[in-house]
């Protein structure tokens, strides 16, 4: 899938160029400080050369967005080790529950499909309700608990829930 065209706004595969874009957007909703792992400030040009390396140079990565006509307003990102798929997304808040989401997410499934990948996971705030729907919508199963797993900088230790989606073809040819 190169783009997918809905009503008002586009999904399409990210390029070097909206890195400046993306790093605003992850800016914004790290500063909410309750969806995401990242935290504010965020070290830019790290992340920057981080998500070139994973995304941009390699095929066993993507990240894709979603544009209206004033702009990048999502994002998600996928990275395929050895046909295990991690995603990491989001919608930029005045923009949420407009399906904007439910989009990224299936051109990140398509993408995994597609590089025939066994298998996507990820990790999730246990508060994150919205993405735990969201996530649950597409088959996403809770697979495991993680008590205290991730120290926050106000000190904090918060729980992480992981989630996992086998994928069709793959499980049905295992299965
Ligand atoms: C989670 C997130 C990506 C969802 O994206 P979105 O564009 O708002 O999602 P959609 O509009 O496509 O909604 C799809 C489904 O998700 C669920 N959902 C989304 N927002 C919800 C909310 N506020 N409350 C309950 N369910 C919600 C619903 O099942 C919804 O389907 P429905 O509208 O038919 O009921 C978005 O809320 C977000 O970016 N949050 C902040 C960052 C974040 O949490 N990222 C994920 C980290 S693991």
């Amino acid at each position: 899938m190169e783009s997918v065209e809905s009503p008002w706004f586009q999904v399409r595969a990210a390029t070097a160029e909206d890195i400046p874009t993306l790093l605003d957007l992850w800016e914004s909703v790290a500063a909410e400080g309750r969806w995401i792992g990242t935290e504010v400030p965020i070290a830019r040009e790290a992340r920057a050369s981080r998500w070139k390396t994973t995304y941009f140079d390699s095929d066993a990565g993507c990240m894709f967005v979603a544009a209206t006509t004033k702009g990048i307003v999502a994002s998600a990102g996928v990275q395929n080790d050895r046909g295990l798929v991690d995603l990491g997304m989001l919608v930029e808040r005045r923009h949420r529950r407009e399906g904007i989401g439910s989009q990224l997410l299936q051109a990140c499934i398509d993408w995994a499909e597609r590089a025939r990948a066994h298998k996507m996971i990820l990790q999730v705030w246990p508060h994150n309700e919205a993405a735990i729907r969201l996530y649950e919508k597409f088959g996403f199963e809770r697979e495991g608990y993680r008590r205290a797993h991730y120290r926050r900088k106000t000190g904090e230790l918060w729980d992480v829930v992981e989630m996992g989606l086998v994928l069709g073809d793959v499980a049905r040819e295992n299965g």
